[in-house]
């Protein structure tokens, strides 16, 4: 996978990169780059956004701008799968997370302001991608949790080989939520243990496990 991220803010992803599961994906192969509107802008003085037509509140990113920061990114045509982040957009859930993480390339946009000339949305987008049906004052936190989201699902990001198999919401689980985990001491303060996964049965731990996954999910319900 090479992601891509583009931003008015590409320091906002300096803690992100230094992540352990994207730290290892990138070691197996993977890419994450950062591209900033203002290097690649036609306007002068870094401008990269303008007053709305009609008036009003903020100011929106232009069009020109982020085609021209695609056209930078990738000189020959062909263009990953371009992803815009913005609270409209379908709802990233499991399933869309592992979509893309199959994808060769992907590009992220984050607006800031009042978001994108409507044209952005339109003619160079190819999905919109929102985290959850609330505001955010730009898109580099939910382009951070789709990032996040898709990059543990990468070859080598996690340490050990089907940690992101078997976890909340995977199809190994039904689509349900994780089971729940426990580790030393066995008892602390009266608090147990159930006895089952001290019992060495593999069967009845996986078993209980799955019942456990299923019964979080009724009461997601
Ligand atoms: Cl993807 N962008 C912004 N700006 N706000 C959001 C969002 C995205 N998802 C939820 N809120």
């Amino acid at each position: 996978m090479r992601l891509d991220i583009f931003t008015l803010f590409p320091e906002a992803f300096d803690w992100f990169q230094q992540q352990r599961p994207v730290r290892n994906a990138i070691a197996a192969g993977s890419e994450l780059r950062l591209f900033s509107y203002r290097d690649s802008t036609p306007l002068g003085a870094g401008q990269v956004d303008d007053a709305p037509y009609g008036g009003g509140a903020g100011m929106v990113l232009r069009v020109d701008v982020v085609d021209a920061a695609l056209q930078a990114a990738y000189p020959d045509a062909a263009r990953p799968r371009v992803v815009l982040l913005a609270p409209g957009g379908k709802l990233l859930d499991d399933e869309l997370a592992t979509e893309l993480a199959l994808e060769p390339g992907l590009a992220l946009l984050c607006g800031r302001y009042e978001g994108f000339d409507q044209r952005v949305h339109e003619h160079l987008a190819d999905d919109e991608v929102s985290i959850g049906r609330y505001v955010l004052a730009g898109g580099e936190l939910a382009a951070m949790v789709v990032a996040d989201a898709v990059f543990r699902k990468l070859p080598g990001a996690l340490g050990h080989a089907d940690s992101a198999v078997e976890e909340s919401f995977s199809e190994a689980l039904e689509g349900a939520p994780e089971y729940p985990h426990y580790t030393r001491p066995p008892s602390y303060m009266g608090w147990e243990v159930p006895e089952i996964l001290l019992s060495g049965d593999h069967a009845r731990v996986h078993a209980w496990r799955l019942e456990q996954s299923r019964e979080r999910a009724r009461r997601l319900r």
